[in-house]
């Protein structure tokens, strides 16, 4: 029985093949639906997920969630854009249940485009802090990544810096490595400045951070911690997981760039570091609504938060979960409450004035 479930699984398991917008793996992408709709099995129970996140141990939690509870997990895998088209365009006949993406901008976006419906749930308002899911339940954070300055311990940590509010001050020219401000990480970060800081200090803030860059914003987060490691800048803004991500690479050499790093929560003497998600919410026609919020609390469980935010070295949102040993060596640190919803809020005017600031 569970042999043939983990094959019905890995049959429906796209990970990885739909990247781009290819017309040839767009013909692919639009083949899926008819599987997904494909008649069940009699009285079967099945949640189906859209899927923006793909880690190999993702499929040991879907596994280990219908051993639990007899409900078969299928699984679809694309870039978020895509399955945001796909739920779209298939409309009161997705046979989708739930969409897990990452990030607070673009789980407001799809709360925003009316693709979620609201949940109470006392298990998932109890156990998963306000500040990382949305206030009617519309998604729910289910790991959390920390956006913090990282540093070669070799130079060490600045003096007199402590604030992301010092990042743009004259001493840091030619100093700062941080990818584009259009990246929806950097957006957040400012959306986050912008609720702290006000909007004139925080368009001259960002005017500080486009001078003091080392140069001209290029790659991704990983790109700036080795650049920084390279002589090339003196500080580099990164996500946690991705300086956890390379203290795990199969190569040697990322492991040990990894060692060279030194990592600085900032606003620890104020309103805590910027924090970001990955989560998941209920699909509005959710055709197996029950089986949808049951999976939503399983992946509130200490267990299950422990392997999902492990593959991918980040935080678990709930407090009785392990944290990956090399997050937990990083130290803790005061988180910034500030809501999600008023975050996603400021996500607009934030992208703005970084543009008008010249940060490219
Ligand atoms: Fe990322």
């Amino acid at each position: 029985m569970i042999r043939k479930l983990v094959a019905n699984v890995s049959q429906l398991h796209y990970g990885g093949s739909i990247t781009s917008d290819s017309p040839m793996q767009r013909r692919h992408l639009l083949a899926l639906p008819a599987l997904l709709a494909a008649p069940a099995i009699a009285q079967e129970r099945v949640v189906n997920i859209y899927s923006a996140r793909h880690y190999d141990t993702d499929r040991e939690l879907w596994d280990a969630f219908t051993r639990q509870s007899g409900i078969r997990v299928r699984v679809i895998e694309a870039n978020v854009d895509q399955l945001l088209e796909r739920i779209r365009a298939e409309g009161a006949n997705s046979p989708a249940d739930i969409l897990i993406t990452v990030d607070i901008g673009r789980l407001a976006r799809a709360k925003d485009g009316g693709v979620f419906q609201p949940t109470r749930n006392a298990t998932l308002e109890a156990r998963i802090p306000a500040h990382l899911r949305d206030p009617q339940g519309h998604w729910f954070g289910f790991t959390s990544r920390a956006r913090v300055v990282m540093y070669d311990k070799a130079r060490g940590l600045p003096a007199q810096l402590t604030r992301y509010e010092d990042l743009a001050r004259a001493e840091f020219a030619n100093g700062l490595l941080v990818r584009s401000s259009g990246y929806i990480y950097n957006i957040g970060w400012t959306a986050s400045m912008l609720a702290a800081d006000g909007l004139a200090a925080t368009e001259a803030w960002a005017r500080g951070i486009a001078q003091n860059l080392a140069r001209p914003p290029s790659g991704g987060d990983r790109d700036q911690i080795r650049a920084m490691i390279a002589g090339q800048g003196r500080l580099a803004i990164a996500n946690t997981y991705y300086l956890g991500l390379l203290h795990i690479s199969p190569r040697a050499e990322e492991r040990e760039l990894a060692e060279r790093v030194g990592v600085l929560f900032p606003n620890q003497g104020d309103r805590g570091t910027h924090m970001n998600v990955s989560g998941a919410g209920i699909i509005r026609n959710a055709p197996n609504r029950a089986a949808a919020e049951a999976f939503l609390e399983y992946m509130a469980s200490p267990a299950a938060q422990a392997l999902f935010a492990g593959s991918n070295m980040e935080y678990p949102v709930v407090a009785d979960a392990q944290i990956h040993p090399f997050l937990r060596g990083l130290g803790s640190f005061r988180q910034d409450p500030i809501s999600a919803s008023d975050l996603a809020a400021n996500m607009p005017e934030a992208l703005r004035l970084m543009q008008r600031a010249g940060w490219r």
